[in-house]
């Protein structure tokens, strides 16, 4: 039963300009807001493309001096974050542009926030209450997504990782969404297979998690269920074949998953963050191994939901446990595996795992509770 006297917030606010060629528009976009020195954050893969030197000339031409930084870990930790905080300072810039893949957007947000906030950094964290800290203004935020998974172009959250734990935490706060994002396809067009692949599985996985996570939110529900047709029509395609309508798809999916995600996440991410704490995996991979797993653990009780995904996917009438098998399918046709030992786990890492993940802040809103005997025993089952 829904409880029509609660009163709840929905938020759908940024502004988002969405196509091939979208990135043409920002040297435009920077003078009509007066920006002339904008930090742009990305990683040093990124920093090496040849689109990602087209959009500097781009800037050059425009008088708007940009200056780069690049110096980011694959999992970004605080001092990605304090070192690129230090340069907006000693360079005098007046923006911030996060270019890249989820790492690059999260540490640019996350810089974006330390400008005017010196505390230290986790005290920052939403789970301790940080949000009540980020009290001063922040400087003007673009993103510019060059992966299709994540979402971070349209996030108000920044994931950090602690240096030597590397413990995942929370930044956030709604100041820190971006002021304009440009979504533009063609940035993804020679984005290798695999990551291709595991970035999709993440945003697929957004798409299926918010869905069925806890609470009423029929928005995000809608968005949710359109982004995994989306993705189902696409993703083969993205990774096999890729060409505009495939890319863009994936794209504008990836994006709706993490406007959906504002409903929650569950046990799949819950999974998968302890896997890129204690052996760095990549968050997309982890999601997409966990995923058809986690899935399986959640619909019995939900069969009803399950039923209006099956219709997204094409599967219309099929069980859930058809569903579940589809995604197994999809995992191998996309050339990921399907059992984390494929990926480096190993039995003695099962505990470590399950503590890790009953401990992650994103189980809370799944559909059903989950213990940590229910962790110890999901991954014992995808091992
Ligand atoms: N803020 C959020 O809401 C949110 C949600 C999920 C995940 N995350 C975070 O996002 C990160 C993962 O992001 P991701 O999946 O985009 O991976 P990523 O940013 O690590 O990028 C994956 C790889 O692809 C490369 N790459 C990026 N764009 C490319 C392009 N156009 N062509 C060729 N190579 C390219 C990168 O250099 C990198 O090596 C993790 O740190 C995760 O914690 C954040
Ligand atoms: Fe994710």
């Amino acid at each position: 039963m829904i409880d029509f006297t609660v009163v709840r917030q929905y938020n759908y606010p940024t502004t988002i300009r969405f196509g091939a060629g979208a990135v043409r528009e920002l040297p435009a976009y920077l003078q009509t807001a007066a920006i002339r020195k904008p930090l742009v954050v990305t990683d040093p893969v990124v920093s090496q493309l040849g689109f990602f030197k087209d959009i500097l000339q781009d800037l050059d031409r425009h008088f708007i001096q940009a200056e780069v930084f690049d110096a980011i870990h694959k999992n970004p930790v605080k001092s990605d974050v304090l070192a690129g905080g230090a340069r907006y300072a000693e360079s005098d810039r007046d923006a911030v542009i996060g270019l890249g893949g989820g790492a690059a957007m999260d540490v640019a947000r996350a810089i974006v926030l330390r400008v005017n906030h010196h505390r230290d950094l986790f005290d920052y964290d939403d789970l301790i209450g940080g949000d009540q800290y980020v009290t001063e203004a922040v400087p003007l935020f673009v993103t510019i997504p060059t992966t299709s998974g994540t979402g971070s172009e349209v996030g108000r959250s920044a994931i950090i990782s602690e240096e030597d734990t590397h413990r995942k935490r929370i930044l956030f706060s709604p100041k820190l969404l971006a002021r304009m994002v440009f979504a533009d396809p063609m940035l993804t067009m020679d984005l290798p297979p695999f990551v291709t692949a595991a970035t999709g599985m993440d945003a697929l996985t957004h798409n299926m998690e918010a869905f069925i996570a806890k609470g009423f939110h029929p928005m995000c529900e809608g968005i949710a269920l359109e982004g995994i047709s989306l993705i189902n029509q696409s993703i083969a395609a993205a990774v096999l074949k890729p060409g505009l309508e495939s890319r863009a798809k994936m794209m504008i999916a990836s994006l709706m998953g993490a406007v959906a995600f504002q409903k929650g996440l569950g046990v799949v991410h819950s999974l998968a963050h302890p896997l890129s704490s204690l052996l760095d995996t990549h968050h997309g991979l982890a999601n997409a191994v966990n995923l058809p797993y986690g899935m399986r653990f959640n619909y019995p009780g939900l069969e009803p939901s399950f039923a209006r995904m099956a219709i997204a996917f094409g599967l219309e009438g099929k069980t859930a446990e058809d569903l579940v098998k589809h995604l197994f399918a999809l995992n191998q046709q996309i050339g990921l595996p399907i059992r984390l030992r494929e990926i480096g786990v190993r039995q003695e890492h099962l505990e470590t795992l399950a503590d890790l993940a009953l401990a992650d802040f994103c189980h809370p809103n799944n559909p059903k509770p989950v213990s940590r005997q229910d962790f110890r025993t999901l991954y014992q089952e995808a091992l």
